[in-house]
């Protein structure tokens, strides 16, 4: 008999609900986004967002059992996301994973967000019968993170779902993470919320435009592994500062995403050859500074697995380099897929099956944690 965990998430700006059955088998998933909801403010807003996870909660956990074909009494377990993450938003799927756990007697398992992350490498490479190797580097890539791990096995053999991993953090952003730089540039751009998805369509759609200008490597002193993203997100700002051709297509787009008018087909003929440049220079850098950081850290770690995830993961060319760049070095990069990329619940539930198997469960004390850092269960 298989052992049915439903996950939730509530870290950030998407309520989510999944039911996993061993760690592996996704039976259904859930994700119900507010992103409508925050684009005008151009970010998420924290008190809308748990106001409206407080309002989804429920139709997403009794819609992700509904698709798995359950009764909530035939789940094993809950698995809920603790941290890090917006507390208030936390405190939605904590308060609810609490409720449902203590009123059905079932196990209530914690779950770090990021954990989450890397286990959903893990779900979409069990969907092509794939298991990637550990040691890994994880890259985890998204509009709140950008960090980088060292993954490893802790009490059991590769391919045991049930196995705990540990972590060691090499490297991090000191400033912006990556997905927030591509939101901060889209809006600068006057291209809207968020900004990954569109810009990434630009960029692949720029051909030859030649870059009008040029963003080198970015300095960083003491740690190689770690990342910054601030300052070209400034560089950006002064080269549109400089340059008032900018200003009447800028002030064009900002008008077309005001009226609804933010797909990609509305938006490309709004845009430049020097606008289609400067996101691909734009991008090209974002690609370099992660592929770059991350295959050194593997390298010289002398590890030959990549794991990459998160909303940014998702990235047409950062996969294809990172692909690239894996194969030059006789490495192997893993990534989920797009649905398995940005926040889930299915990642959680994944994660929650080692950590009920070796009983680390919490009680009705659990709360939420902001900033938990990956590695705190030892
Ligand atoms: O993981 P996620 O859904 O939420 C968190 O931030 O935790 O990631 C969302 C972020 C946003 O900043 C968005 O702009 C970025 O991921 N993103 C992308 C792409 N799709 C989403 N960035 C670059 N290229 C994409 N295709
Ligand atoms: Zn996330």
């Amino acid at each position: 008999m298989s052992i049915r965990i439903l996950g939730i998430e509530s870290s950030c700006d998407e309520t989510a609900a999944a039911v996993v059955a061993d760690g592996r088998e996704i039976l259904s998933s859930v994700v119900a986004s507010q992103i409508d909801i925050h684009r005008k403010y151009g970010g998420v807003v924290p008190e809308l967002a748990s106001r409206e996870h407080l309002r989804r909660i429920v139709p997403v956990v009794r819609q992700a059992l509904e698709n798995a074909n359950l009764d909530l009494r035939d789940v094993d377990a809950i698995g809920v996301t603790h941290g890090p993450g917006l507390v208030g938003s936390l405190l939605v799927g904590i308060t609810y994973g609490k409720t449902i756990a203590e009123a059905l007697g079932k196990p209530l398992v914690p779950v770090n967000h990021l954990e989450g992350h890397i286990h959903a490498v893990f779900l979409e490479a069990h969907k092509a019968a794939i298991t990637p190797d550990l040691p890994a580097v994880c890259l985890i890539v998204s509009g709140g993170h950008t960090v980088l791990y060292e993954v490893r096995q802790k009490n059991a053999t590769i391919g045991d779902t049930a196995s705990l991993w540990s972590y060691r953090k090499i490297g991090q952003t000191r400033d912006d993470a990556a997905g927030e730089a591509y939101d901060k540039v889209s809006k600068l751009l006057g291209l809207g919320y968020p900004g990954g998805p569109i810009l990434d369509r630009l960029a692949a759609a720029a051909g030859d435009a030649s870059p009008p200008v040029e963003f080198g490597p970015t300095k960083i002193k003491g740690n190689a592994y770690d990342f910054s993203f601030s300052g070209l997100k400034t560089a950006v700002l002064y080269h549109l500062r400089e340059d008032s051709d900018y200003a009447p297509e800028i002030q064009a787009r900002e008008a077309a995403i005001a009226r609804g008018e933010r797909k990609f087909d509305q938006l490309l003929p709004l845009c430049s050859r020097k606008t289609l440049g400067l996101v691909k220079e734009f991008q090209n850098a974002v690609v370099r500074e992660l592929v770059g950081r991350t295959t050194k850290a593997a390298r010289e770690l002398g590890i030959s697995t990549i794991l990459v995830s998160g909303g940014v993961a998702a990235n047409r060319q950062l996969r294809q380099a990172f692909e690239q760049r894996a194969a030059m070095f006789s490495l192997k990069s893993y990534f989920p897929s797009l649905a398995l990329s940005t926040d889930n619940a299915a990642m959680i539930a994944a994660a929650a099956y080692p950590r009920l198997k070796n009983r680390m469960l919490a009680d009705t004390s659990l709360n939420a944690s902001a900033s938990l850092p990956l590695g705190w269960y030892g």
